[in-house]
């Protein structure tokens, strides 16, 4: 039996996340440790723990059929292949830095100067939009230090806390792309691996839906069940059930995570008690 094949990083950033996403969505791996392969016990699928940056061509290649991946390493190695996702973890973005000291002031200072990097697509693709010309140093590791030795009058390059731009005396320039985790997918799969990729994706999306909602309950006395109906969106409507209290009713619904807190000032304003508010692990739609 064919399985789908999928890619996620062997360590780094990406690698708990990743797992912890598998997990998430009821997959249980055979995972022996310093395996480079391997299966889930209960989906049709079969793990593959790759170095980041080779993984865009494993995709291209169709060695695997989809990949978690930083979008900064699909942008820059294999921006035609399709993102199913995007999976709201690793976020950073590919910044332009100079030495604090330095003169440089915006991208246009760049015209004529060095630039060291590990994202030469990138760079090259934001200068040309931006009509700069300058001289690409490619480095595959710890560019931040490329100033400091004379090698460049610039970098681009990842930053996600901005701790290494700090310890090694950079400021960011300008900020080319915001990055962030994604499920990445070969364009060309045969209808079995399809039908097990769609089943994949629809997990993590009802997981994805989860984490940005939340679940409220609440008491409320039955007059003011009307104005507290309209400040919960909910899926459909609120459930509504009436409490041994009388005149009282629970209502139930549920509420997007970045309105909760807006959301919670307005329903004690308009008379809810004992309010409960609860993650939600799965949401189907
Ligand atoms: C990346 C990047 C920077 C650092 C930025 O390296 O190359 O050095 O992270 O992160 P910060 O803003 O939180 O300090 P990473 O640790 O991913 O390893 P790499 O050198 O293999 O890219």
């Amino acid at each position: 039996m064919s399985k789908l094949k999928l890619a996620i990083q062997k360590s780094g950033r990406l690698h708990d996340d990743s797992m912890a996403l598998l997990k998430a969505i009821g997959i249980s791996i055979n995972n022996g440790k310093d395996q480079l392969k391997a299966s889930a016990r209960n989906f049709p699928l079969e793990v593959f723990y790759l170095r980041n940056s080779d993984i865009p061509q494993y995709l291209k290649d169709g060695v695997v059929d989809a990949a978690i991946i930083g979008e900064n390493v699909l942008f820059e190695k294999a921006r035609e292949l399709p993102i199913a996702v995007k999976l709201g973890f690793s976020k950073c973005r590919v910044s332009l830095a100079v030495p604090k000291s330095s003169t440089i002031t915006s991208i246009n200072d760049l015209d004529g100067k060095r630039i060291a990097t590990s994202y030469p697509n990138t760079t090259n693709t934001f200068l040309k939009k931006a009509g700069i010309s300058a001289s690409l140093h490619r480095i595959n590791g710890s560019v931040e230090i490329a100033p400091n030795i004379g090698l460049a009058d610039a970098i681009c390059d990842i930053v996600s806390s901005g701790s290494t731009l700090f310890k090694n005396n950079l400021r960011e320039l300008d900020v080319l792309f915001r990055s962030e985790a994604v499920l990445a997918r070969s364009p060309e799969m045969n209808e079995e691996i399809a039908g097990y990729f769609s089943r994949f994706l629809f997990r993590i999306k009802s997981v994805l839906k989860g984490r940005q909602s939340k679940y409220v309950l609440l008491n409320a006395p039955n007059d003011k069940i009307d104005a507290i109906c309209k400040i919960l969106p909910g899926m459909n409507s609120p459930t509504i059930l009436p409490l041994a209290k009388s005149g009282w009713s629970s209502l139930h619904s549920v509420i997007n995570k970045n309105e909760f807190w807006e959301i919670i000032d307005e329903l004690k304003a308009n008379g809810a008690e004992g309010i409960l508010v609860c993650p939600i692990e799965n949401m189907i739609t």
